[in-house]
């Protein structure tokens, strides 16, 4: 089932925070999917402001795992999305860095390194809230359109749209890599809840494509509406491809049943 509710940036951001909190109070050895992109950053620095002020639940039992990493890219490239993560998440929450599973980027091992991750994520337990982004041509994770629905952790090919979307995390197109580790379609849609964000005018197609048409290999996000448990918050020109109007409103949402 998929629930969709209208929050600009903040609301959005305070709403995940409240789902997190309540994940983690309830479950010591909570899984966490995570997103990389801008859409989450803001997540992260709220979970991080609350456990500066001793306002989280004991978090030594968590893990996290994210959903992709570009492949190629130096150890330690501050772009690397393990490099991101160490910073938004593991510093920001007091965590250890063996709390946080990055699927590896080193394109001498790819094969290898896929089916590791799919281990080290079943060996979890399996995820209880992930976090999704979308890219503006319908993309999650790096599942870029024309790929299996059926996917699991594999290296793909970043399409032009999508290094052009990432190029502003680079000095210039050219050093955004060609190529990724993603996190399957398959594998993603196994989390127990997905929270997907989408902010700006520039998702507003692929977000309207992905719940109102139908589930196709052309817009990857379209395969979430099999999942039982989707919710989207998307801000007033995210939504505004849509045509079944009224939305919910974030702020008659009810969060009670997280
Ligand atoms: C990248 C990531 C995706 C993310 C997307 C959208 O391509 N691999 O996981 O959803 O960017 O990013 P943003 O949130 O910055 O729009």
């Amino acid at each position: 089932m998929v629930e969709i509710a209208v929050a600009d940036h903040g609301q959005a951001a305070a709403l995940a925070c409240r789902l997190f909190v309540d994940l983690f109070s309830r479950k010591t050895n909570a899984v966490i999917g995570l997103a990389t992109g801008s859409s989450p950053m803001e997540i992260y620095r709220m979970l991080g402001e609350l456990a500066a002020s001793n306002l989280l639940p004991d978090l030594s039992g968590i893990s996290a795992f994210a959903l992709d990493e570009y492949v190629g890219l130096p150890a330690g490239h501050a772009e690397s999305y393990r490099a991101v993560l160490t910073r938004e998440w593991t510093a920001r929450l007091g965590l250890r860095e063996d709390q946080l599973h990055v699927p590896s980027g080193d394109d001498s091992q790819l094969e290898s390194a896929a089916k590791a991750f799919e281990t080290a994520l079943a060996g979890s337990g399996g995820v209880d809230l992930q976090l999704l982004g979308i890219g503006s041509n319908g993309h999650i994770a790096f599942n870029e359109p024309g790929g299996p629905l059926s996917s699991r952790t594999h290296v793909t090919s970043l399409s032009e749209q999508t290094r052009l979307d990432n190029a502003r995390f680079f000095g210039s197109l050219d050093e955004v890599p060609a190529r990724s580790m993603t996190q399957g379609l398959q594998t993603i849609l196994e989390a127990e809840r997905i929270l997907l964000l989408a902010f700006g005018e520039q998702k507003a197609q692929a977000i309207a494509g992905a719940f109102e048409g139908p589930i196709t290999r052309d817009l990857p996000a379209s395969v979430l509406q099999t999942h039982p448990n989707v919710t989207v918050l998307v801000d007033e020109a995210a939504a505004s491809a849509f045509s079944r109007l009224p939305l919910n409103s974030a702020k008659s949402w009810p969060l009670q049943d997280a």
